[in-house]
């Protein structure tokens, strides 16, 4: 069950618990390209709760819908560092996560923005949680986090503890602690298991906390560090727990190309994908979880660490093809409704007097994140067929240049003639059934209440079964 965050007793217990801090915690930023770095001073009595949300969650991961990374490089790299550091001193997140910045700044001056790496240079614990996009080929860019490590270097001191959270291919821990070692610091790997949109519950409330530790102290820190966490914590060498970092995320993909192919082969025997789900996840081997069909997985982790995995296993000759399909699948998934609306339409190009409204163009539902989203992907390709496109979502903030993004998602309704979801904005099963007469909905993520359809023209879902009214 979901947890309300408002409840009182979840306030208190972690809010008392954020205002008991007793460590200075401290985001560092580095002035040129994008690396930040966390880093917490750990003495006495820690708070666990209260430093994990920093650390689990990648503050960096997004402004304005683009990496901090390439935006800050590609601009004025030192400006728009010191920006954000403002920002965030100012008591503003670059990002919208339920309950976290209530958390971060309830530290007030315990927690502070910085830009210089000097102010590591006594910590006996640094975090680093930089980003690591994919390269063209599907290899890991470990640029950022190569260069943050070797700055950070410079500055910590003997006997402290390098612990890298940033998701890193298999091996790449075991590297680093050969060179901290003739430094004598020791590395941890610890992998986050974050949802975006959930960040924040996900971090207080993790499934499991996994320490890849080779090293009897560093261990026993960690032991300490995490003491007040009840969930399973799992000890492991680095190598396990980078490629269980992978495996999770590999496997939550598959779940869903998989039932998107079960999707589509319900859609064409005229079965039920919402009641093939459910009766699925009765099965406790199977659970819940990542088995929504829809148009695939998009965002800043399933798509990168599926070619990140693939490409490191073909790497040492024991390709995980299984993945490669998944990651084929869901290429082809994306681009499912565009493809049954040039079926209704006998081509794309017929499509020109008709007006057509996205809904949701984040990469998922409860996310204003535009970083591989399946509606712009949608968008680059119908707009070279025509221009009367109108997007709606109310959580994302950025505009996209050339095209009507607008507030009213009833009068988006009743001025379209068709009508593509893209992520679960469920407030279009509020609107007046009326509005819905005689209008094609392409329904990606199967969330149009069932009474909606006898009104409309035409009703395409992911396996509910097609519906025709002509
Ligand atoms: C994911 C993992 O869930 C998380 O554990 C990891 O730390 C980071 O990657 P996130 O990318 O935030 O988190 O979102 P998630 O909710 O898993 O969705 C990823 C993509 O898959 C989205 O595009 C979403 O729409 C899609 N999805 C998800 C489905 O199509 N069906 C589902 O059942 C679930």
């Amino acid at each position: 069950m979901k947890r309300d965050p408002n409840s009182q007793s979840y306030t208190d217990k972690y809010l008392r618990k954020l205002l008991s801090l007793s460590v200075d915690l401290i985001i560092f930023m580095r002035n040129f390209k994008v690396h930040e770095i966390a880093e917490v001073i750990y003495d006495e009595e820690i708070d666990d709760v209260a430093y994990n949300i920093l650390f689990e969650f990648e503050v960096d991961r997004y402004e304005n819908g683009k990496s901090i990374g390439r935006f800050v490089k590609v601009n004025d790299p030192i400006g728009k560092s010191k920006e954000k550091i403002e920002l965030l001193s100012s008591h503003k997140l670059p990002i919208d996560e339920e309950g976290l910045k209530e958390a971060i700044f309830a530290h007030g001056e315990k927690v502070k923005f910085s830009s210089d790496y000097h102010l590591i240079a006594d910590s006996d614990i640094v975090f680093i949680c930089v980003n690591t996009p994919e390269k063209n080929n599907w290899d890991v860019d470990t640029s950022y986090i190569d260069s943050s490590i070797e700055e950070a270097f410079k500055y910590m001191k003997a006997q402290s503890i390098l612990v890298i959270k940033s998701t890193v291919p298999v091996g790449f821990t075991k590297n680093i602690s050969l060179l901290a070692g003739n430094l004598n610091i020791s590395v941890v790997f610890m992998p986050e298991f974050l949802r975006q949109g959930n960040a924040y519950l996900d971090s207080i409330n993790p499934s499991r906390i996994v320490i890849g530790v080779e090293d009897e102290k560093s261990k026993n820190t960690m032991e300490e560090l995490f003491k007040n966490f009840t969930c399973p914590k799992l000890y492991t060498d680095f190598s396990s727990a980078e490629l269980s970092k992978y495996a999770s995320n590999n496997f939550l993909a598959t779940k869903i190309s998989f039932i998107n192919q079960i999707a589509n082969f319900a859609n064409e025997v005229n079965a039920n994908i919402d009641d093939v789900k459910k009766i699925m996840e009765l099965d406790p081997r199977i659970g819940q979880g990542s088995l929504n069909p829809g148009l695939g997985f998009g965002g800043g982790c399933f798509v990168k660490d599926t070619k990140a995995l693939y490409y490191q296993s073909e790497k040492v000759n024991a390709p995980i093809s299984l993945i490669k399909e998944v990651i084929n699948q869901n290429e082809k998934q994306k681009y499912l409704l565009l493809e049954e609306l040039s079926n209704l339409y006998f081509g794309l190009e017929n499509l020109k007097d008709n007006k057509i409204l996205f809904v949701g163009y984040s990469f998922k539902g409860n996310s204003s994140d535009i970083r591989n989203s399946i509606a712009l992907d949608n968008l680059k390709i119908l707009s070279r067929f025509t221009n009367n496109i109108t997007l709606y979502d109310p959580l994302v903030k950025d505009k996209i240049k050339g095209y009507e993004v607008i507030d009213d998602l009833k009068e988006g309704i009743t001025n379209s003639d068709v009508i593509m979801i893209f992520t679960e904005r469920f407030e279009i099963n509020d609107i007046d059934r009326t509005c819905f007469q005689n209008k094609t909905v392409l329904d990606g993520r199967n969330i149009l209440s069932k009474d909606i359809i006898p009104h409309l023209k035409y009703y395409f879902s992911v396996g509910r079964g097609k519906v025709k009214k002509f």
